[in-house]
């Protein structure tokens, strides 16, 4: 049996994500090896998307928000940037199950993703950062899966405000979505949405971040998308205006 098909069956038997965790448990790779970002050209867009931000004085001012931290490093990144930028009111939120993907299931099945894929643990998580000297006093992480913590008082008790820039790295179909209905009252003026995933799913516009993104557009005919930036061959980035 090939890997794929092992794990899929593992997957299908629901051994999958304990199995992983206890794998992550008896072996745990140092730091140094671990603390990198799962796609580096997300990086150069997160860049693009904070330099966008800057330059623009006129804006309001806004948070980064990332849907999907894993490790934690474009997060700790985003910031690096920002303090160079001078973006001081910038804050940063990292939403994450810190236990993988969710239960994939429906429309999110048959491409690579498995449930508890990408699981690294929020103990794990705030030792990368705070390794690094994230300056906690800005940065904010959200534990829990998306349709338990995306919710209005969310945005209330963290006194949210406009989304600047928001980094969607969450994989599938399901997650994405819960995460743009929950974001659309902080769209701005302007919103850089990066969508790290978008040529997933055999580039698929049925299907993950595309289909979930194309939904979005169409509930909301007061917001307007630009294309604006490519991100490796897996991702893209639009601006998003309010007609
Ligand atoms: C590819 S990783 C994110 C990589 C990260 N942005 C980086 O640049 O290193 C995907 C992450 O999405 C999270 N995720 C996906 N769907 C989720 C959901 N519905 N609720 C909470 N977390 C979710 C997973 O836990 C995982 O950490």
């Amino acid at each position: 049996m090939s890997r794929e098909a092992t794990l899929a069956t593992l997957d299908r038997l629901g051994l999958l994500a304990p199995l992983r965790r206890i794998k992550h448990r008896l072996f745990p790779c140092p730091p140094e090896r671990t603390f990198r970002p799962c796609t580096p050209h997300l990086l150069i867009a997160v860049n693009r998307a904070l330099r966008y931000v800057a330059d623009d004085r006129s804006a309001e001012p806004g948070d980064y928000l990332e849907f999907g931290i894993f490790r934690g490093f474009t997060l700790w990144y985003a910031q690096a940037l920002a303090r160079d930028m001078d973006l001081r009111g910038m804050r940063f939120f990292g939403f994450d199950s810190f236990q993988g993907l969710p239960e994939v299931g429906g429309i999110d099945l048959g491409a690579e993703f498995s449930t508890g894929q990408y699981s690294a643990g929020r103990q794990e998580v705030e030792g990368n950062l705070a390794a690094l000297d994230v300056d906690w006093t800005r940065t904010v992480l959200v534990e829990g899966f998306f349709d338990k913590t995306l919710h209005a008082d969310q945005r209330r008790d963290h006194a949210l405000r406009t989304c600047a820039v928001a980094v969607i790295d969450c994989d599938l179909y399901e997650s994405t979505k819960q995460v743009l209905a929950w974001l659309y009252p902080l769209i701005g003026a302007k919103t850089v949405l990066l969508f790290d995933d978008w040529h997933n799913f055999g580039d698929d516009p049925a299907k993950g971040e595309q289909r979930a993104f194309h939904e979005f557009l169409d509930a909301h005919p007061d917001l307007a998308a630009t294309e604006f930036t490519a991100i490796g061959t897996h991702g893209k980035g639009f601006v998003v205006a309010r007609n």
